[in-house]
This record gives C-alpha cells, structure tokens and sequence, in this order.
C-alpha cells in the first residue's frame, strides 16, 4: 500500500491550479443516466472515485470515452468526458460497488425516473457517521415511486413514471437533494424542494439540467422549483473548480506560511473559510485569475468555529482548520454539526504533539509550539488531507499510511505542492 512521506518546516510559494469539484463532478456524472443523447462533461478530475463511478455507469449500459490528453493540456484542465446512456441494460447497482462509495446510491432516482425501476444497494456505514438515506426515499416515494428494502438493496418502481411533488426536507442534506433533483427532472409536472441544500455543487448540477433542457427556478437558493420533462437533451458542461481543495491548499499555505495563488479558486464559494483564515492573521485576497493566500509573519490567532451547511464553514474543511489550529498562540473550539464522528484525524494529530481535548460534538485545540513528525494513518478522504497540513508544519519527517483515501478526492496533491516548495514524496509499495 502507497504511503506518502512529508519533511516538514518549508513555507509553501507559488501558484496551485485547482480541479473541478468531485462533488460536482459525480452527480454531473450520474445525469448522464438522464438521456439518450451524449453529455459532455470538462474539467473532470481524474479521482479514484470519478473512475469508480465511471465503472458503475458503464455497468449501467452508459457508453464513455475520455479524450486524450492533449498538446499543451496543463494538470488543471482536468479530463473530457463523453457519455451517453443510449440503453440502459441494468438498473441494478451492486453492493460491492455502492458500498465503496457513498455517492453511486444517487444513480437511484435517476434510473427510476427513466426505467421506471431501479435496485441500488444501500450504501452501508460509513466511517464519519449512519448517514442514513431516509430523506432520499421519502423524496422518492413522494414523487410517487414505490420503495421496498430487500436483503439490503432498495427496490423502486414507479410504473406509470414519476409526478411532480411539494417536498420540505426536515434537514439539510446535499445528497437528498441531489437524489430528488436528479429524479424530478423527468417527473410530470413541477416539483418544488423546500429547505434544498444549497451547496454550489448542487447549483452546478442544476445549471448543467436546465443546460439539457429543464427549466429549474431558485438555482443557489433553498426553494428548487423543476418543470419536469418527458426527455432530456444532450449538453456540454464543464465542472465548478473544487471550493474544498481550495480551501484545504488555503489552510495548508496558512499552516506553513508562504504566499500562494489558488488558481481558478472562487472566493465567492469560500466566504466564510476565507473570513476564517483572515481571523487566523492570513492575508487573503481575491485575484484576476483566483484567490491568493499570504501568510509571512506573526502567530496564528486561535478561532471559534462551527461547522454548518454552506454558506456556512464547511465540515469537508474542518480537519484541514483543526491542523493549523494546532499551533495557534491560544485556544480554539471548533463544533461540528454534520456529522457525529467526524472526528478521527484528533487522535492522529495528537500522535504529532497536537493538544486536543474532545467533548461530544466540540474539539478544544490547545495551540502547541511545534508538531513533530511521526508515522500516522489516514482514515476517511478530509482527515488524511489535514494530516498533510499538519506534516508540512512538523519537525522531521511525517509518514502517513492508507493514503488510498486521499487518492479518491486529490487530485495530483503531492505535484501540486511540491511545485510550491513541499518536500513531500509517493513512496510506492511496488
Ligand atoms: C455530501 C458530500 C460530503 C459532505 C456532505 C456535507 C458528496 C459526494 N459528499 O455528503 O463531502 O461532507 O455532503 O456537506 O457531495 N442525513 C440524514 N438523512 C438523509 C440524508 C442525510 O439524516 O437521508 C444527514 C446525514 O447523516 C448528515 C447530514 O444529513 O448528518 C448531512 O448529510 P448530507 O448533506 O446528505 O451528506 P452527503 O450527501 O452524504
């Protein structure tokens, strides 16, 4: 198994190009299933989980070619990805590829909406908490499809097609919504989501259905109002830079000092992190062509933060905020709201000399003088990257194992930071 192996202490300087977001990229994937015309999506990230998703789809009888690299095509161009769903030959999505990654039970609602049927596993448990997908059927059902549960497989069926829906979700969930936009989209008639997720990816996705011909109202806002459509057309559609891998380069600059220029990065989908680093005493300014980040003097100033659903502070960004905390001048708490065992980078950045005390939902993070490097193991996607962030800052040499976690959602993250002065290397295990 791959382990990536980090000497600590250089500032990082220079330019990082910023991919598009998984989290758009797979739900942009999953509407493919939508129509028998081709969809075109650009700057795909090439991520294990895009290409196990990619497996999932052509399973399904979705046709996909990736071009070619071309000449001068630069790292953050990201990948073309025709697909086309002429025939859907299976709409059964197996347990041994859901249960790898949560977001495939999404392909759910749209093949309901298509076929008229669909068995997707259930996703199983996860390792930052249930995450049940109880608003994912109860939108369904309320679009008029039947669900049974059978030996761990949703079963849904809606023989006549699905019919347009009021829906008030009692919580806010990025995955529900994306389940029942992605289905209500070939509904009859108009569909309005109350208390949708208002995440920008879900506003990609949207902007990318009304490009295939649906008319969505309240994209970026939390009332969705969708015209179903017999049919969907093809489209061309390129994927929104990731604001996360943004955000966690923001942090790790922060962390190290240094001054940085996060291309492609949209401040306008990091405000609130962004107002948090600025209270850490980084320098933080919107550029022609990103966000540059500068930290070269002065302690970093503790914080009190608390996860919420955008716009508020991301949970996919806590861990990479609880690194740097690590050697704030003071104390910091950070509360998190999402998930209830989101938690589990704690006891690996204690193994580096971090200070944290945790208590039910809520991190105190005592700032400590210096992190020193030490073998640690990643354990879900967020929590390896800020093991990372801390690894840059330590004395010494960090090891990190499993890292197969951080391939599902970094795209190239050891090049990127290594052209910004990281020393930070891949060590294969053959
Ligand atoms: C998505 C993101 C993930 C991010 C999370 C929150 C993708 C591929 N993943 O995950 O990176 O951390 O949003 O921003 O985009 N819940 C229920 N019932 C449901 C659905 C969710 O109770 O039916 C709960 C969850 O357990 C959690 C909360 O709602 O406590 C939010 O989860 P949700 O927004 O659905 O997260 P995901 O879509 O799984």
């Amino acid at each position: 198994m791959d382990r990536i192996q980090i000497t600590g202490g250089n500032a990082l300087n220079g330019s990082i190009p910023i991919s598009g977001a998984k989290n758009a990229a797979l739900p942009l994937l999953i509407a493919s299933l939508l129509t028998d015309d081709r969809l075109t999506l650009k700057n795909v990230p090439n991520l294990a989980d895009v290409n196990l998703l990619m497996r999932i789809l052509r399973n399904h009888g979705v046709d996909l070619a990736v071009d070619g690299k071309r000449p001068g095509t630069t790292m953050h161009l990201g990948e073309t990805c025709h697909l086309t769903a002429r025939d859907i030959v299976d709409t059964t999505a197996p347990y041994e590829m859901v249960s790898r990654m949560r977001a495939s039970f999404w392909v759910l609602g749209p093949l309901v909406a298509r076929m008229r049927q669909a068995k997707v596993s259930l996703p199983g448990g996860c390792a930052i908490g249930t995450r049940p997908v109880d608003m994912h059927l109860a939108g369904l059902k309320e679009l008029g499809a039947e669900i049974d549960i059978e030996a761990g497989y949703v079963i849904a069926k809606a023989p006549k097609g699905l019919r347009g829906a009021h829906i008030v979700f009692p919580k806010v969930s990025v995955g529900a919504t994306h389940q029942v936009l992605l289905a209500a989209v070939l509904a009859k008639g108009e569909t309005v989501i109350e208390n949708a997720a208002r995440e920008p990816e879900i506003g990609d996705v949207a902007e990318c259905l009304v490009k295939m011909g649906v008319k969505i109202e309240g994209i970026g806002t939390s009332v969705l109002r969708i015209q179903g459509r017999d049919r969907l057309e093809g489209a061309v559609h390129s994927v929104v830079p990731d604001r996360i891998e943004a955000g966690t380069f923001a942090f790790a600059v922060a962390a190290t000092g240094g001054d940085v220029v996060l291309e492609g990065a949209r401040a306008v989908h990091l405000k609130n992190p962004l107002d948090v680093l600025r209270e850490t005493g980084t320098e933080v300014t919107e550029v022609a062509n990103g966000i540059r980040v500068k930290r070269t003097s002065g302690a970093i100033q503790p914080v009190s933060v608390e996860t919420q659903p955008f716009p508020g502070f991301p949970t996919d960004l806590q861990a990479q905020l609880m690194a740097l905390l690590t050697r704030a001048a003071g104390t910091s708490v950070i509360r998190e709201t999402i998930f209830e065992n989101r938690f589990m980078h704690v006891q690996e950045l204690a193994r580096l000399g971090a200070d944290i005390h945790l208590h039910g939902d809520t991190a105190t993070i005592k700032g400590v003088k210096t992190l020193t490097g030490a073998p640690v193991m990643a354990t879900d996607l967020r929590a390896s990257v800020s093991l990372v962030i801390a690894g840059l800052m330590a004395e010494g040499t960090t090891t990190i194992n499993r890292v197969y976690h951080l391939d599902r959602g970094f795209e190239q993250l050891e090049q990127k930071l290594t052209r910004c002065g990281a020393a930070i290397e891949r060590l294969s295990s053959g």
